[in-house]
């Protein structure tokens, strides 16, 4: 089989597959033939499925594509606008956690929807690491606890600004503001040298954040556990992730103790219009 098949007796020669191709991939040899593929376009191809999952007429594959797993979109299940809205303003970062674990399957639908988030040249270079024992996230705030120790000594600026002191002296009498007592926590790697991975991993545990909030799951950024994970040698040694590969953001997890109320006020946004 080629890169491209196309099924004549369905295709309406609309050109919405050529059109939608990011890398323009797919030509016309005449002004009303079939789809055709450039050459090399195997090679080039970053398997988005745009061109499947745009044609209407259920035409077009490609080699490069699982067009079973292509799943048809349910506009009854899209949320309005204004759902939309209030969806995003009322989510809150969840710092006090019930001691209850999630179930494995929940933290996975939570990984799987994540992994539908955006990424440069669809190159989806996210992985994960889980760490789903209570004990084992506290050992692991424990390091991080080392480091900002580290870091009053040594970087003394960027511990003041980071509040580091407090984060310590908190620490010391029981209180854990690193990972806040939280059962689980998600940490997105990816590998170190590719330029996509600080931004990819951040739009999939944001989009990992906004998809707990929608099942009634707490979560927040863990973000001393990211900054330590990326440059602390004990810590990045007792997370033992693949050669290569750095940890560029975390995310605390669990069920939340609180519900929320109230939407708290944002600054206004500010914006240069031109
Ligand atoms: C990159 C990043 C790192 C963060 N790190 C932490 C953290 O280490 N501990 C914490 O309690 N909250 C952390 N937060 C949560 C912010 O404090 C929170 O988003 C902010 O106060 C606004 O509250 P909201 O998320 O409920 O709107 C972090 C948020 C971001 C985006």
């Amino acid at each position: 089989m080629g890169f491209l098949t196309v099924d004549h007796d369905k295709c309406k020669r609309d050109r919405v597959c050529a059109a939608e191709c990011p890398m323009k991939l797919i030509t016309f040899k005449e002004p009303d033939s079939f789809p055709g593929s450039v050459k090399g376009a195997e090679e080039i191809c970053v398997s988005c499925g745009h061109c499947v999952a745009v044609c209407p007429n259920k035409a077009i594959s490609v080699s490069t594509v699982n067009t079973v797993e292509c799943l048809p979109i349910n506009p009854d299940l899209l949320p309005k606008p204004e759902q939309v809205e209030h969806f995003l303003k009322s989510r809150r970062s969840i710092r006090s956690f019930k001691n209850k674990t999630v179930d494995r399957t929940i933290l996975a639908k939570l990984i799987d929807i994540a992994s539908y988030a955006p990424s440069g040249h669809n190159i989806q270079p996210v992985h994960w690491l889980v760490i789903e024992d209570k004990n084992e996230v506290h050992r692991i705030a424990g390091l991080v606890v080392d480091w900002t120790h580290y870091m009053i000594e040594n970087m003394p600026e960027y511990a003041a600004l980071m509040h580091l002191e407090a984060i310590c002296s908190a620490w010391d009498q029981g209180s854990d503001r690193i990972c806040r007592d939280a059962p689980h926590i998600i940490i997105a790697h990816a590998p170190e040298d590719l330029s996509m991975s600080q931004g990819s991993c951040t739009i999939a545990l944001s989009y990992l954040e906004l998809a707990a909030y929608s099942m009634g799951i707490g979560a927040c950024w863990a973000g001393y556990v990211g900054a330590a994970a990326g440059l602390y040698p004990p810590l990045i040694q007792e997370l033992a992730l693949p050669e290569g590969h750095k940890a560029f953001g975390a995310m605390m997890i669990g069920h939340p103790k609180y519900r929320y109320h109230k939407i708290p006020p944002r600054t206004a946004p500010r914006i240069i219009w031109r």
